[in-house]
């Protein structure tokens, strides 16, 4: 039988697609620079107190779900995590991802599908799944997001998201703090001809589905599939890139972490 949300995914990877080539012009190029200059890092200091604390450059394997072009995922091979795997729907990202890797002189695993889709073979071969900003929105079903994140922990192993607030998605970046969609909104926000994100004077043409999840569906998600919450944080500061201008009146979070945790083995 075919997933309801085929649909919606098909045309978001369709989208994905398009938006890599808009990337790839506006700012491949400036990335293998940095790659060039040495001391690559996209990890801000709240990514990197999480990864200090969870211990990744001890060499932990590492699963970065929605890994765009591998930028973030590179960033943490760099700083001495072990097995690096990046899942995302988007071979043309993932094709700038390997060359990246490349350019960087490391091994990265770049796997192209849907995270609903990621293959058996990889159950239990990670310790840490990490997921950052803009990447569950993408996703139709949260629930079923988490059972694939507990499948790919080790018994003992940690998810690490940093992602957008859902607040935001009651919000329109143009319109400051008026509330505009609701909170309990169910129905997906369709995008089409909207500027992209990097490169607002390109248009990305195709349609796409991005999903609103509440922070309770985010928490209930993770504890439904058996991933203990070990910290959650609310978060000022903007990590979307299209609501920056709102983080210095320090009304609303802007951004959350969460680290939930898999049981070890009995
Ligand atoms: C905004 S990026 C977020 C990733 C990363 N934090 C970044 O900033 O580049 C969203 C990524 O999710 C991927 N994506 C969307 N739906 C997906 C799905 N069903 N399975 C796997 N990846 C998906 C897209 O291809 C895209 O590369």
């Amino acid at each position: 039988m075919s997933d309801p949300h085929d649909a919606h995914i098909a045309a978001n990877r369709a989208m994905w697609d398009e938006t890599a080539a808009i990337h790839e012009r506006a700012r491949f190029q400036a990335l293998l620079d940095q790659i060039a200059a040495g001391g690559f890092s996209t990890l801000d200091e709240t990514e990197r107190a999480i990864f200090d604390r969870l211990g990744v450059a001890r060499g932990l394997d590492v699963a970065q779900l929605c890994c765009n072009n591998a930028r973030e995922l590179l960033s943490l091979k760099l700083a001495g995590a072990g097995r690096c795997t990046g899942f995302d729907l988007s071979e043309r990202f993932l094709d700038q991802g390997r060359r990246l890797a490349s350019a960087a002189g490391v091994e990265l695993e770049l796997i192209a599908g849907s995270v609903y889709e990621i293959p058996r073979a990889f159950d239990g071969a990670f310790d840490v799944v990490y997921v950052t900003v803009g990447a569950i929105g993408w996703l139709p079903e949260l629930d079923r997001f988490f059972a694939v994140v507990a499948r790919l922990l080790r018994p003992g192993g940690a998810l690490f998201m940093y992602e957008m607030h859902p607040c935001l998605d009651m919000l329109d970046p143009d319109k400051g703090f008026a509330i505009q969609h609701s909170y309990f909104r169910t129905e997906p926000y369709v995008g089409e001809g909207d500027p992209d994100y990097f490169d607002p004077s390109a248009t990305v043409s195709a349609r796409s589905y991005w999903f609103h999840h509440r922070l309770s569906q985010v928490i209930g998600g993770a504890l439904r599939n058996g991933l203990a919450l070990e910290s959650f944080d609310e978060h000022a500061h903007d990590v979307s890139m299209v609501f920056a201008h709102l983080a210095p009146a320090g009304l609303l979070p802007l951004s959350y972490t969460l680290v939930a945790r898999k049981a070890p083995a009995a």
